[in-house]
């Protein structure tokens, strides 16, 4: 299966990728790589695995037709047939994820439906969860559509919160089992023992 990764940030998930699909566990081949900005150290990632990079940003087109064409005829040419959100902190035009129906996906780091929508996003959430006095937080694994974290889920893991965990505390353990689990994901999507029947997310996640 080839995929695409679309990353702002630090791209350890990205990094995760790669190295799962380097040492064989991970059957896929990572046929581009999309960042909004290249001075992040997620291109650099990108990079040096010799993943085909596009930087791309909307502000870079004159109007948002122009800059989803450009995105849809990278993804088209490089036969993308999955895409992966790690840490992508742009919205996708519409456009692009009506073109790739259950085929786009994205890991949020808390337990969908809590703790997601616009402003949760990065230590924002952790301290929300820290706030709300939560014993558990956790990661979604879900499909994109057009509303931030709303898509349907397709797995979620669970990490526990103790009381004298900072924000800081609980963005690491939540980010670690973001690094074990959202490859294993990715695997079972690309095995088809995850998968989509009217609507509806269907198969088993196997470790
Ligand atoms: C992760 O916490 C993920 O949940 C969120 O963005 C962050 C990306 O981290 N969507 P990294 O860039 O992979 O280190």
């Amino acid at each position: 299966m080839n995929i695409a990764v679309f990353a702002s940030g630090s791209g350890s998930n990205l990094q995760q990728i790669i190295d799962r699909q380097k040492s064989g566990e991970l059957p896929v081949k990572i046929s581009l790589f999309v960042g909004n900005n290249s001075k992040a150290p997620c291109f650099e990632r990108a990079q040096e695995a010799a993943i085909p990079t596009l930087h791309i940003s909307q502000s870079h087109f004159k109007t948002e037709e122009i800059y989803t064409e450009k995105l849809l005829t990278a993804l088209k040419d490089a036969a993308v047939e999955l895409i992966i959100l790690a840490g992508y902190m742009k919205m996708l035009p519409p456009a692009l994820i009506a073109a790739y129906p259950f085929k786009i996906i994205n890991v949020h780091p808390a337990l969908l439906p809590s703790f997601g929508g616009e402003g949760m996003y990065g230590i924002h959430v952790h301290r929300a969860v820290k706030e709300h006095g939560c014993r558990i937080s956790g990661i979604t694994i879900h499909f994109v559509d057009e509303e931030y974290d709303r898509g349907a889920i397709i797995h979620q893991e669970s990490v526990p919160v103790f009381e004298t965990d900072s924000a800081e505390d609980i963005a690491e353990r939540v980010l670690n089992c973001e690094h074990n689990i959202y490859w294993q994901v990715i695997k079972a999507i690309a095995q088809k023992s995850i998968y989509v029947k009217n609507g509806r997310v269907c198969g088993i996640f196997k470790r």
